[in-house]
This record gives C-alpha cells, structure tokens and sequence, in this order.
C-alpha cells in the first residue's frame, strides 16, 4: 500500500547536489509489461521555459536508454541509505542480463498512467520529456575535464518537466 503524498515541487526539502550527485537515483521507464532502471548521479533540477524541470544524462549504451526514448515519460526515485546496494546492483548490472527488481527486492509501483517507480523509494520525481539532445564533442569548450568521461558516445541530456513529485 503506498505511503506517498503529492507535493509540489519547490515544496522539496533535499539539496540536489546530495540528492543527486550522492544519493543517487534510479531513472525507471517503460510500461506496466516492459521497464527498465538504471542508477543516475549525474544530473539535475531547476526552472526552463517557465516549468519545474530535471536535466538528466544517458549514455546510449544503457538498456534504460531505449526505454526512455520510446516513452514520453519517465521517473527519478531516491532512497534512503539502506538501498545502497540495490543502487549499485542498478547502476554496474544491465537490465538486459538481469531483472532487476527481483535481484534488487525493489518493488515497482505505477502512477495512475502507468509510469513506472519504486515502492521504497522516499521522493519521486514523474518526469515528462521536453527536450533532448546528444552533447557533442564539437560543443565542449573546457575539453581538459571532459575528455576523460568519454572512449565512446557522448551521453544524451533529456530535459524533463516535473509534472508530480511524491514523498512520504
Ligand atoms: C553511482 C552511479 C551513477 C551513474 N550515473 C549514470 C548517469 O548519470 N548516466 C548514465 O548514462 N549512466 C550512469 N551510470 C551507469 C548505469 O547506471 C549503468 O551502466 C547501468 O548498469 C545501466 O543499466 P541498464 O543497461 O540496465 O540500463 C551510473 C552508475 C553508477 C554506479
């Protein structure tokens, strides 16, 4: 049975450099039938084009990649401490060789559209896509601290309206 209530966004009370760049967060999208979650700390939230919004940061790569891209939303859930490891079993394994819920003992749980999310976890970002575009090497202008990131592809930055954040 879920515990959550629904507040408004500039009602949340973390600071998002912890929240984010420390917590960590599991970026779930996807279907009741077909999702997948994946461990993010790169990231971040704030105000564009006049609406509460989510940066986030995904490499091509991930099997959550797909996902996000083929659903017009997706969630950001944060957890306590206790599910350290189930974050980093989401963010070192691919949901293409695990399930991950199960292995995890995370429980998904649904908004009333069907937009996927933890059960356990203590704030939920529902986030809707607004805009998204592959950084690129050409656009880097301090390329010193970046390059090291990248053997690869460049991630793909989502910009995301926050249309419901739920906490408990
Ligand atoms: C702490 C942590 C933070 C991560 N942050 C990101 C991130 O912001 N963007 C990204 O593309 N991958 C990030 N990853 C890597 C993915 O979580 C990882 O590759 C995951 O296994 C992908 O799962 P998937 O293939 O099921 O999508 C992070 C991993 C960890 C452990």
């Amino acid at each position: 049975m879920s515990t959550f209530k629904e507040i408004l966004p500039e009602q949340i009370q973390d600071n998002p450099f912890k929240l984010i760049g420390k917590d960590w967060a599991l970026v779930t999208s996807g279907t009741k039938d077909s999702f997948n979650t994946m461990t993010v700390s790169w990231g971040g939230v704030g105000v564009m084009w006049g609406k509460p919004v989510a940066f986030t940061f995904i490499r091509p790569q991930r099997h959550t990649f797909g996902f996000i891209e083929n659903n017009d939303y997706f969630t950001m859930s944060f957890f306590d401490e206790e599910y350290r490891d189930a974050l980093n079993f989401c963010g070192t394994k691919s949901g293409r060789d695990y399930d991950k819920p199960k292995e995890t003992g995370l429980t998904p749980a649904f908004t009333e559209d069907g937009i996927p999310y933890f059960e356990q976890a203590r704030l939920v970002l529902v986030c809707k896509k607004m805009y998204s575009q592959f950084l690129t090497e050409e656009n880097v202008i301090d390329g010193e601290g970046v390059k090291k990131w990248y053997k690869d592809d460049y991630h793909k930055m989502y910009v995301s309206e926050i249309t419901k954040v739920l906490v408990k």
